[in-house]
């Protein structure tokens, strides 16, 4: 019955990479907050960046579109939610990038998953594509 709420933060980002560097700055004030150690913190500033780099080239790639972004601050861990409703994609056919011969672009999904402790893909072509990624505090990986 008396369950405290968790705090929430939501943002709406105009589909421009310029403003990439606002998220990036957002969530690295946040975790900061949180009290997430530095290198965390910039594990959780690439992890946000990349999802937004997709919600930019591969949502709705429009200039005059946005996509939005809620960080939901729990005890102990931050969850960040990247939504666009773009175009979708079949996200259980993306392959896992052949590391030992690299080829330019493919990693950012990899990377959002190697860096956050708990990744969550949905994607739908008529309503787009939600990326939740969970943070834990104090929880090196
Ligand atoms: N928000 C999105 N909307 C539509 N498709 C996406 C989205 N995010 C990822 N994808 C698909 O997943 C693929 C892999 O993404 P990623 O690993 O970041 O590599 P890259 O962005 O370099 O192609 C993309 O090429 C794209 O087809
Ligand atoms: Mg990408």
């Amino acid at each position: 019955m008396n369950e405290k709420k968790n705090d929430e933060i939501k943002l709406t980002i105009p589909n421009k990479p310029e403003y990439v560097s606002v998220v990036r700055l957002t969530v690295s004030s946040i975790a900061n907050r949180m009290g997430f150690d530095v290198e965390q913190i910039e594990d959780i500033k690439i992890a946000t960046a990349e999802a937004c780099t997709n919600a930019i080239t591969h949502g709705k790639c429009d200039v005059e579109e946005s996509f939005d972004i809620k960080f939901i601050i729990d005890e102990g861990k931050l969850v960040i939610s990247v939504f666009d409703n773009g175009k979708g994609c079949m996200i259980n056919n993306i392959k896992k990038p052949d590391l030992i011969n690299p080829k330019e672009g493919g990693l950012g999904i990899f990377i959002i998953k190697s860096l956050m402790d708990d990744v969550k893909i949905t994607s739908d072509a008529d309503k787009g594509t939600t990326i939740i990624m969970t943070k834990y505090v104090g929880e090196d990986t």
